[in-house]
């Protein structure tokens, strides 16, 4: 076992990791730890944009963003953190601009500003031009400006590492902190322990719990997995977003900048059917909202196609040379995947798994909680990983791309501050046994499943029960399909049993992720019986604030019980208000 010594140790290249890692490699000696090459994170795959009340091409205030997060997440946000990102939105994208972001401009030079869902002009009076970009590629270009910061700032990185454990202990005071952070390097099959006085939680969504995703191959939900299996709640895991407009059939994301640069949604009959369902601002409300519009007309029978199980998004009447300055690369992708050309033809679409509300319970200081009250020294989640919770239960478009600038700065600063106080927990010998173990069972078991057909089987089960629409009857089908598969998932062996670039090896590692993440996501979604944001129970329409205005907070607990699940403990933590008394949600 080799051992690596940093103040800081990052897992995860993404966005917030390496905002974080810009922050945190300026005051401490800093390591980013990424299964992948960082400039291949799934930051890359954002399109539309990151908003922020800039005010550069009409007038907008932080408070109007504040106040479209929270009815957007259907009040379940934490107030004071969206009070936060929607306050420091305008730094953080003045920021990446002086750290060499090429936004599109207007004609004056100022950063151009476009519409998206959910954003609007005096609490809900019409949509407002708030979201920055660059082109349909900003996440692109975030990454690659994060990076070269990174570089920089001489930031490490250790690349292709796979971060398989967290190392808690206790210290003096009995207090259970992170001492470091076990490894698996694809490279060798080596594994290594990095000891580090905080560690940040950066890696990310699962989105691969889902056949239908934006999501690459890599969205395993290991980090959530990781906190979880170290005695740390996830909150809000029954929120998934379906963003409106994945390309039918595939999944793959059609940015919703479509929609903000004019694009419209229609059903087998032409009409433009977000008119019946939001009818203020149509096609740009929220997502939940238009996920739920789009999957409700395929049900009613005006869904497109041979299948009637899409819809078309029209952009043909758009200027071609508006779609090829604004809309490149979606535009490319609906002629290469489903040869659909959107100059002269609608696309077909469908929702996709998008993003998780839901993850790593942290504060406004990215500080992750142990329980429903105390925070854990040292410890810290930014990004899709975490929940702060500034999406609640429905995220609006773009601010991921902001949560993971804002959130992933304070996780650095406030993670090197406490480096500077802390000393090095020791890493006790038996540290990476769990982990070797686990390793060495797969490689040399002899079981008889398969990983790619568990997971299959996983992906479809989760589409079919817990998507869009759920009941407590495709919950439970859900539920009960997700034990079987934990069986068969004890049988599994993997057919590589090398030791360089065993992506064998790894997968199965991740499909034990993913079962557990499913499973946590579904139970919370059977406790929760109202519909918010994302989480649609069709046993139960509405919302209901009496009983159901908390977080939920899943534990895995040997001991315990949670709806007939064993293994499970359930906990509720309050929703933060400050100033914003829950309304009726009408767009
Ligand atoms: O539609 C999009 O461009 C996605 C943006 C987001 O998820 O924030």
């Amino acid at each position: 076992m080799q051992v690596h010594k940093y103040d800081v140790v990052i897992i995860g290249a993404g966005g917030a990791g390496m905002r974080a890692a810009i922050e945190a490699g300026q005051r401490a000696r800093t390591a980013v730890i990424s299964k992948l090459y960082p400039t291949r994170s799934h930051t890359g795959a954002a399109q539309g944009g990151m908003c922020a009340a800039l005010a550069n091409v009409e007038e907008d205030n932080w408070e109007w963003h504040t106040f479209d997060t929270i009815k957007g997440g259907d009040y379940l946000v934490d107030q004071d953190a969206a009070e936060v990102m929607a306050k420091e939105a305008i730094d953080a994208v003045l920021d990446l601009e002086r750290m060499g972001l090429p936004f599109n401009r207007t004609p004056e030079g100022r950063i151009d500003q476009r519409r998206f869902g959910g954003h609007t002009r005096d609490h809900g009076k019409a949509p407002v031009r708030r979201a920055c970009y660059a082109a349909d590629r900003t996440g692109h270009m975030i990454l690659q400006t994060l990076y070269q910061n990174c570089v920089k700032h001489n930031v490490e990185f250790f690349n292709e590492y796979y971060v398989l454990d967290l190392v808690m202990v206790e210290d003096e005071n009995g207090v259970r902190r992170p001492a470091g952070v076990v490894t698996y390097d694809l490279a060798t099959g080596d594994v290594h322990v990095f000891q580090a006085k905080s560690v940040i939680f950066a890696s990310g969504g699962c989105g691969k719990i889902f056949k239908t995703t934006s999501n690459a191959h890599t969205l395993t939900g290991d980090g959530m997995a990781i906190a979880l299996r170290n005695g740390i709640p996830l909150e809000d895991m029954e929120f998934v977003q379906f963003h409106p407009t994945g390309l039918a059939g595939l999944g793959i994301l059609v940015s919703e900048a479509a929609r903000g640069e004019g694009g419209i949604l229609r059903n087998s009959e032409g009409e433009r059917f977000m008119e019946r369902y939001a009818p203020t601002i149509k096609d740009l409300a929220p997502r939940d909202i238009v996920a739920r519009s789009m999957a409700n007309e395929v049900r009613e029978g005006r869904g497109c196609g041979p299948n009637k199980d899409y819809v078309l998004l029209d952009l043909t009447h758009l200027e071609p040379a508006h779609i090829d300055a604004k809309l490149p690369d979606i535009t490319e992708f609906a002629r290469t995947y489903l040869g659909v050309e959107p100059y002269t033809e609608p696309v077909p679409v469908f929702p996709t798994a998008h993003y998780a509300m839901g993850g790593i319970p942290t504060n406004i200081k990215a500080e992750v909680y142990a329980n429903s009250e105390e925070t854990i020294p040292g410890l810290y989640a930014a990004g899709e990983v975490a929940c702060v919770s500034v999406h609640g239960s429905n995220r609006l478009g773009t601010n991921s791309l902001l949560d993971i600038n804002v959130f992933g700065k304070r996780a650095g600063i406030f993670a090197s501050e406490y480096a500077a106080t802390a000393d090095f927990l020791p890493i006790p010998d038996d540290a990476a046994d769990a982990t070797v173990a686990a390793l060495n069972k797969l490689l040399d078991g002899q079981g008889t499943e398969k990983v790619g057909e568990i997971r299959k089987e996983l992906q479809e089960v989760m589409d079919a029960d817990m998507q869009v629409f759920r009941t407590e009857e495709t919950i439970r089908n859900a539920i009960a399909t997700i034990e079987k598969l934990e069986a068969r998932y004890e049988n599994i062996s993997v057919q590589d049993k090398g030791k360089r670039f065993n992506l064998d090896l790894l997968e199965a590692m991740e499909l034990g992720f993913l079962l557990q993440l499913a499973k946590v996501m579904s139970v919370a979604a059977l406790h929760r019986q109202e519909s918010r944001g994302g989480h649609f129970r069709e046993d139960f329409p509405n919302r209901d604030d009496e009983n159901f205005m908390k977080h939920s907070m899943v534990y895995m607990d040997a001991e315990s019980e949670f709806e007939g699940i064993s293994g499970m403990r359930f906990d509720t933590k309050p929703v933060v208000f400050t100033r914003y008394e829950p309304m009726e949600r009408k767009y």
